[in-house]
């Protein structure tokens, strides 16, 4: 049973995080979403809120489920059983940063992979903080997010006034 990790902040989940776990679910037999519990950053949904609305968005892709976790990746991925970790590569900018976060994983778990999924064109653009200031300031955020996510961003905006 070949299981992998998506990890991520997911503040909120995306149309492009969707496509990287559609495509990732294809590869894997499971596919555990990490929603990491940040304890610095500050968030605009609580961890729980991150892993209900992606539950209810995977709800029908079988091998797919959605967690948080605190701590270590590597230390997450051992204690799931995990072989292999999913991350996204929208552009030349998200290299470095992804580098990084490869090689310290590597140097911390020798035998978990990083396995890069390139972003679909359309998405390439997309992130959870574009997502927030469209929301923000009352745009059309349909084409960025699943509903169940739009539906929370705007009754959090309208709830901020
Ligand atoms: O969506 P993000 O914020 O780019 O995801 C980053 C994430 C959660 C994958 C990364 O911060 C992470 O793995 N954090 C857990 C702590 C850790 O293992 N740090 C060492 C590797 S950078």
């Amino acid at each position: 049973m070949r299981i992998a990790i998506y990890p991520g902040s997911f503040d909120p989940f995306t149309n492009g995080h969707l496509d990287i776990l559609v495509r990732a679910a294809r590869i894997f037999d499971h596919v555990i979403v990490g929603v990491l519990v940040h304890p610095a950053k500050k968030c605009l949904f609580t961890p729980e809120q991150r892993v209900d609305m992606i539950t209810e968005v995977t709800r029908e892709i079988e091998n797919v489920r959605a967690i948080h976790f605190n701590g270590l990746l590597v230390d997450f991925c051992r204690t799931a059983g995990a072989c292999a970790v999913i991350r996204g590569l929208r552009a030349v900018s998200d290299y470095e940063y992804e580098l990084q976060m490869f090689s310290v994983n590597k140097q911390l778990a020798p035998d978990l992979e990083t396995v890069f999924l390139m972003s679909s064109t359309q998405y390439s653009f997309l992130s959870s903080s574009i997502a927030k200031e469209v929301a923000r300031y009352g745009g059309d955020i349909r084409p960025l997010v699943p509903p169940n996510v739009e539906a929370e961003l705007v009754r959090v905006f309208r709830q901020r006034g």
